[in-house]
């Protein structure tokens, strides 16, 4: 049984959690896209774990770690997570395989991505400043890119790097007045991580229709989310990748035909970290009190996150073009406490219903929100360990939740550890 994780929101919605969890019934975890712009919690009784590159998986001593090659690798990032998990006793040895195809993040991305956001002044996107809209912008236009399977290639990189740090300079020169950048110094950080990540490369692709034949479950990880999509989320404040499931099929070379189910992951709100349309959201005491209690707060920049009332526009869109056929609803225990919670049902522009989620910012600006309003839950959630448990409100919470994007909510989330969760039939 081949499954694959997807936010269906702007991201941070959970994935996580969701994967980790699942991981215990899979062979194999795989991450198929972004980079290190991802923030991914696993909570185990008082152990957290914020994993950037590595999958969810990782923390779970026998699960195999794909890193496809649909993923922006930043070596620094990764060594740093394999050191940090080794400290806490889990070592990745023996079990990460690192596509060879995937491309390489290196300084001058970074630098890039701060020197844009900057210039760009009030119309910056709010990017994670991880370098991954400039890694994916050489990695389309080809000409200037570094693979993983150029690191294992040290006597051909030098004149690689050369000829990039060359070009790099002189629009960082031109365009942003900066300090030229040292391809000598980026060369030495590149032999340490040949050094340490040349037994982890490989053919990803290979690897898993391998396993894949011989009957292994394939749990595919989703980065960000799909509004955040390239292609189907709201552009340009988006990341650079196919952040949908459709994203799954180029990320790491496995068709969708072979992948059983795919389970969408939202929060039983919104929220969004940086800039960009958000129809739902309450900048009021409703929104702080959702960001106080549900800890909202970006879990790699640390930035805080905006929050709104669930949308089900946005998360049919998301479901449909993601082909989802369950849901999993994480932060449920934060809502409780309000006296009225809300869901948007509906939108219009100009008085007339929207159908289908519009991802043009500008028509997106003139739509206005339907609201369907419900009984708040006032009893703490948190340790409650099966749905028929639930207080009366959440209960109708969910299904009204289900109805209005016409899935069924399978996993609930009622507290951040890997225990509170609740599984439906
Ligand atoms: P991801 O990027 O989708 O993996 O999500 P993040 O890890 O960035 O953000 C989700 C946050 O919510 C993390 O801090 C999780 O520990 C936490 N979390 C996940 N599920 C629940 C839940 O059901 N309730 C609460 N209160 N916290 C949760
Ligand atoms: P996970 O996997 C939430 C957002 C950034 C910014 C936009 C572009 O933890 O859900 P980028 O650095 O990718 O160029 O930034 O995308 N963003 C995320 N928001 N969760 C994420 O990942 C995100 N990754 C990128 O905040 O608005
Ligand atoms: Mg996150």
């Amino acid at each position: 049984m081949n499954t694959c994780v997807v936010g269906l929101q702007w991201g941070d919605e959970g994935k996580g959690k969701v994967v980790d969890i699942l991981a215990e019934k899979s062979d194999i975890v795989v991450r198929y896209g972004g980079g290190a712009n991802a923030g991914h919690t696993v909570v185990i009784g008082d152990e957290k774990f914020a994993l950037h590159l590595l999958p969810s998986g990782s923390i779970r001593p026998k699960t195999v770690c794909v890193i496809a090659n649909g993923v922006v690798v930043d070596p620094e990032v990764l060594l740093g997570e394999i050191d940090s998990l080794a400290k806490r006793g889990i070592t990745l040895d023996g079990r990460l395989l690192i596509s060879e195809s995937a491309h390489v993040v290196l300084d001058y991305h970074k630098a890039e991505d701060k020197f844009r956001e900057a210039s760009l002044g009030d119309n910056k996107i709010g990017t994670t400043v991880r370098g991954i809209g400039p890694c994916y912008s050489d990695k389309v236009g080809r000409s200037y890119a570094l693979r993983m399977t150029d690191l294992l290639d040290l006597d051909n990189l030098k004149e690689k790097l050369d000829k990039i740090v060359n070009y790099k300079n002189k629009i960082f020169a031109a365009l942003y007045n900066a300090e030229p950048i040292k391809a000598d110094e980026i060369f030495e950080k590149c032999k340490l991580y040949s050094q340490r990540l040349s037994k982890y490369v490989c053919n990803t692709t290979e690897f898993l229709h391998q396993q894949i034949e011989s009957g292994k479950n394939i749990l595919f990880e989703g980065a960000q989310g799909a509004l955040l999509d390239l292609d189907h989320g709201t552009f340009p404040f988006v990341t650079s990748s196919n952040a949908s499931s459709l994203g799954v099929g180029p990320g790491c070379g496995v068709p969708v035909q072979m992948i059983d189910n795919f389970i969408g992951v939202v929060k039983a709100y919104t929220t969004r970290v940086g800039e960009g349309p958000f129809p739902t959201e309450l900048n009021d005491k409703i929104g702080q009190y959702i960001r106080d209690k549900g800890h909202e707060y970006g879990t790699t920049t640390g930035r805080p996150r905006r929050c709104g009332w669930f949308d089900a526009m946005v998360v049919k869109y998301a479901a449909k073009i993601g082909g989802i056929n369950e849901i999993a609803m994480m932060h449920l225990d934060t809502l409780a406490g309000l006296d009225e919670v809300k869901i948007c049902t509906g939108y219009t522009i100009d008085g007339k219903e929207v159908k289908m989620f519009p991802s043009n910012i500008d028509r997106l600006a003139k739509v206005k929100c339907r609201f369907e309003t419900l009984k708040g839950f006032g009893q703490e959630i948190t340790n409650i360990d099966s749905f028929e448990k639930l207080p009366a409100e959440a209960k109708q919470y969910v299904k009204t939740v289900a109805d209005a994007v016409g899935l069924p909510v399978k996993i609930i989330g009622v507290g951040p550890s890997r225990k509170q969760t609740i599984f439906r039939k």
